[in-house]
C-alpha cells in the first residue's frame, strides 16, 4: 500500500529525475576532492547562500555539531532556543563530543530568541564563567509551527552577536522554505550568520546530505572535523547528483508545499474535533490539537489513520504535526482531511 506520509518532509523519496542523474554522475574520492559532482554541488550551494565556501555532509545534525565544534572550544558556552533541534534532538552532540555547554533561553511564540534574553545570557569577563562563543538560530524554528525568522531580526542578533565577539550560526534545515515563503532571497536571510547548515534531505528532497556555509576558513576547518567525525565519504557524486537539482529546481517548488499545507489547515479546521493553530501553516507544517470531547488520544487515532492510508507525526499525546512536501499533491490532502473526518466520526 503506498501511503500519504505527512509525518515530515525528511520522507521525501527522490524524484525521477534525482534517479537519472544519480545513475549517471560523474563521481571520483571527494576526500582527494577529486569528485567533480561533490565539487559543483559546493560551488552551487556556497553561491546560493552568499558564502564563500560550502562542505557537503551526510546529516543536519552532522553539520550543526561540526559548525559547533569549529567555532568553540571545549568548556565553551553555547546560546540556543529552548525549543531548538540543536538543544533537543540532536543527541547531545555539542556536549558529549565537544565538550560544549549549552545555554538553552526561552523561544518566543515566534520562533526568535529575544535580544534581551540574548544579551542577558551572554557572560561576562569572569573567572568563574564559560566563554560564551555562539548564538544559535533555527529558521524555520520548526516546533514553534515552522516559523520563518525575517532577515531584519537575524541582523538585529547577528549585530549583537558581533559586537560582543561572538559567532552567529543557523540551522537552516528548512532556510529555503523560510526565503520561500516570504519571498526573499535566501542569501538575505543568512548574510549576517558566519555558518549557516541547511538540509538537502528534507523539503528539496534529496534523498541524503546537507550543506554547510560559511568562510573558507571555516570550511577547511569544518572539513577536517568531518573528517574526523567520520564523514568523509567517497565517491558520492551519487548522492551529490541529487542535491544539485535540489538546489536548482526543487528550492523553486516550495510555495507549492507552502500552499497545500495552507489547504490542508482549512480542511481541517472544518472537521469537529480537531483544533488547528490559529495562524498554522507558516510553511510546510500544519499543527493541530486534538479537542478537549475526543477520547482518544493522538496514538490512537494515529493507528486509525493509518488504516486509512495515512500516516501522521504525534508530537505528544493530544497534538500533531502534518509536514507537506513533494509527494503531497492536492488529491493527497483531500483524502487526509477525509480521513480525519472519518477516524474522528
Ligand atoms: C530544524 C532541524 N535541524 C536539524 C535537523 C537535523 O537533520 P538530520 O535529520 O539530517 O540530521 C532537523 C531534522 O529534522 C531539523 O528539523
Amino acid at each position: 500500500m503506498e501511503y500519504i506520509d505527512l509525518r515530515s518532509d525528511t520522507v521525501t523519496k527522490p524524484t525521477p529525475e534525482m534517479r537519472e542523474a544519480m545513475a549517471e554522475a560523474e563521481v571520483g574520492d571527494d576526500v582527494y576532492r577529486d569528485d567533480p559532482t561533490v565539487n559543483r554541488l559546493e560551488e552551487v550551494a556556497a553561491e546560493k547562500l552568499g558564502k564563500e565556501a560550502a562542505l557537503f555532509v551526510p546529516s543536519g545534525t552532522m553539520g550543526n555539531l561540526i559548525a559547533l565544534l569549529v567555532h568553540c572550544q571545549r568548556g565553551d558556552e553555547v546560546i540556543v532556543g529552548k525549543l531548538s533541534h540543536i538543544y533537543l534532538n540532536e543527541a547531545g552532540g555539542m556536549s558529549a563530543l565537544g565538550g560544549i555547554q549549552p545555554c538553552p533561553i526561552q523561544n518566543q511564540p515566534d520562533g526568535t530568541l529575544a535580544l534581551d534574553d540574548v544579551l542577558a545570557s551572554i557572560r561576562s569577563e569572569d573567572v568563574h564563567h564559560p566563554i560564551t562563543r555562539l548564538v544559535c538560530l533555527e529558521n524555520t524554528q520548526n516546533i514553534c509551527g515552522g516559523v520563518p525568522l525575517t532577515a531584519e531580526y537575524t541582523r538585529q542578533v547577528g549585530d549583537l552577536a558581533h559586537h560582543h565577539d561572538l559567532f552567529l550560526h543557523i540551522d537552516g534545515a528548512r532556510i529555503f522554505n523560510s526565503a520561500a515563503a516570504q519571498n526573499v532571497a535566501v542569501n538575505e536571510l543568512v548574510e549576517p550568520a558566519d555558518s549557516v547548515m541547511f538540509c538537502l534531505s528534507k523539503g528539496l528532497a534529496a534523498p541524503v546530505g546537507s550543506m554547510l556555509v560559511g568562510g573558507q576558513k571555516f570550511i577547511t576547518r569544518a572539513r577536517h572535523i568531518r573528517k574526523m567525525l567520520g564523514g568523509g565519504m567517497r565517491q558520492v557524486g551519487v548522492i551529490a547528483a541529487a542535491g544539485l537539482i535540489s538546489l536548482e529546481r526543487m528550492a523553486r517548488r516550495l510555495s507549492e508545499d507552502h500552499a497545500r499545507a495552507k489547504k490542508l489547515a482549512d480542511g481541517l479546521r472544518q472537521v469537529k474535533g480537531l483544533v488547528v493553530d490559529a495562524n498554522s501553516p507558516f510553511t510546510n507544517m500544519v499543527y493541530l490539537n486534538l479537542s478537549e470531547d475526543v477520547p482518544a488520544d493522538a496514538h490512537q487515532i494515529t493507528q486509525k489513520m493509518k488504516d486509512f492510508g495515512v500516516l501522521v507525526d504525534p508530537e505528544n499525546t493530544r497534538r500533531f504535526r502534518l509536514v507537506t512536501h513533494y509527494w503531497i499533491d492536492d488529491q493527497a490532502v483531500e483524502q487526509t482531511i477525509s480521513a480525519f473526518k472519518q477516524t474522528l466520526n
